[in-house]
């Protein structure tokens, strides 16, 4: 009997179950094409199962293609059933494009070391889960669903969520940018916004100037784009001025990326006189501006220090992408474009290509959570939070480890240098003692810069910050032992 060898398990639906015992019977060729399989009553009787799961799996098979039914004579085994037999094997690996292996060459996710329990993990800058005001979103979600649930789960507008960009257009005011003559488009986070510009101004080859070092996603995508990547050293107090006039005067730039609050990995945010001097210089080179405002909400002394597009004025000089990744949820993937109507128009149709637009429903949560007013109390909270976790970090650096520099103002983690230490080497000895960070070089447009790291300090504990830092300065001196 075919089915007496069925050995049901607790862990797959029986449904499942039976559907994958028939196909494998079929393949054994026990099962020939047009043989009757037991009626689902019978069948549930003998496998001890409710005859839901029976008819449920017959009629999925017969959905694949499987097998068939005739009314009133029951269900049979078709005849194409060739498919189930013999194998089918692409070779997928030798086959993906240029762009796909570039992708997964620079992706360091893959490579880097792991995340095993038990360890201190200094690698993140995700925000910490537990400062997410989830009753607050819970309240937005369901007050927006309630409100206008058939509009937003359905199909809507590339460009986004209408009640949304007019939020954001105040907001941005506020920050003293002027939005006339200039758009918005919501993107899928600060990534998808710097996707799309790059893919619609940038052609292989371009000079991009940005900072050096920088956010380590940024130059994947500048790189996946063969751009061809101009840094300008970073000094404490931000991009190096001469430098950077420098390489503006002798080098054909098209377009700068910039990070001029909490720059990833420094954490450097630049006063305000600098980045005036930044943007008279980029204007003066007519090159236009890239501006990351990711983290802005940051700025812990609260003196409000403007973006680079508040300099702008009127002029399209400044791209501006903002995201609230760090200050509120990454999850949700909502980022804007803020720039000259006619590159947001172009945006428009090229993420029309892409994915159609953003998720309707998460912008319409992040709308409602944003004007409910949760969001100033959210920022508060944030800011006192990880000003905390960086106080205690620079102390216990200074206590155990005494690096050559420490960079980095109140935000998610601290940039360091150690005199004559390949951080790739003290990474090796403190994973086997289980602590791991995120080595300086993969923010280095070359992969240079090889004495610092970064430690991300938002998901750890305090305690784990002082475990993790008195261990790090240990292996550093076993380092300098050998
Ligand atoms: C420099 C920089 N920009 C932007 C982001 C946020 O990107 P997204 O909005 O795509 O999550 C990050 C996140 O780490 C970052 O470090």
């Amino acid at each position: 009997m075919i089915f007496s060898n069925l050995k049901l398990n607790s862990n797959e639906p029986i449904y499942y179950q039976i559907e994958k015992h028939i196909k494998k019977t079929i393949e054994n060729g026990i099962l020939s094409s047009n043989s009757k399989l037991p009626a689902t009553r019978e069948l549930s009787k003998i496998i001890g199962v409710s005859r839901n799961s029976v008819i449920t799996a017959y009629e999925n098979l017969e959905l694949e293609g499987v097998v068939y039914t005739i009314k009133g004579k029951g269900t049979f085994v078709t005849d194409k059933n060739i498919a189930l037999k013999g194998e089918w094997n692409i070779e997928w690996e030798k086959k993906s494009n240029e762009y796909a292996d570039l992708s997964c060459y620079l992706d360091t996710v893959k490579s880097e070391i792991p995340w095993e329990r038990g360890m201190i993990s200094f690698k993140s800058i995700s925000p910490d889960g537990e400062l997410f005001d989830v009753e607050e979103f819970k309240k937005a979600f369901l007050n927006r669903i309630a409100l206008e649930g058939h509009k937003i789960l359905n199909y809507g507008y590339a460009q986004g969520y209408k009640p949304l960009i007019d939020y954001l257009h105040l907001y941005m005011n506020k920050k003293g940018v002027n939005t006339d003559n200039k758009d918005f488009i919501i993107t899928n986070g600060f990534t998808e916004g710097l996707q799309l510009i790059l893919s619609s101004y940038t052609n292989a080859g371009d000079n991009i100037l940005c900072e050096n070092p920088t956010h380590n996603t940024s130059i994947k995508l500048m790189k996946l784009h063969k751009l061809n990547l101009i840094g300008v050293d970073i000094a404490e107090d931000g991009i190096d001025l001469m430098e950077l006039e420098y390489k503006l005067k002798n080098n054909q730039i098209k377009i700068g990326y910039l990070t001029p609050s909490y720059n990833n990995p420094t954490g450097i945010v630049i006063n305000g006189e600098k980045r005036f001097k930044i943007y008279n210089l980029f204007k003066q080179y007519n090159v236009p501006i890239i501006e990351d405002g990711f983290n802005e909400e940051l700025h812990y002394n609260n003196s409000h220090i403007a973006p680079l597009a508040a300099f702008d004025g009127k002029n399209n000089g400044v791209i501006y992408i903002g995201s609230f990744s760090k200050i509120l949820f990454p999850g949700i993937r909502v980022g804007w474009v803020l720039a000259d109507k006619k590159i947001v128009d172009t945006l428009e149709s090229v993420k029309r290509c892409y994915n159609i637009h953003t998720s309707f429903l998460d912008q319409a949560i992040l709308y409602e959570y944003l004007r409910s007013g949760a969001f100033e109390k959210q920022i508060k909270r944030t800011r006192k939070y990880y000003k905390e976790k960086h106080d205690f970090a620079i102390k216990c650096l200074d206590k155990y480890l005494k690096p050559k520099y420490i960079w980095g103002e109140y935000g998610m983690h601290v940039y360091i240098a150690i005199e004559g230490i390949d951080s790739r080497k003290l990474l090796q000895k403190c994973y086997e003692r289980k602590v791991i960070f995120a080595p300086g070089d993969i923010f280095d447009v070359n992969n240079e810069k090889t004495d610092t790291l970064r430690l991300g300090l938002s998901r750890i504990t305090m305690e784990e910050i002082e475990e993790g830092i008195r261990i790090i300065s240990e292996c550093v001196d076993e380092l300098k032992i050998q």
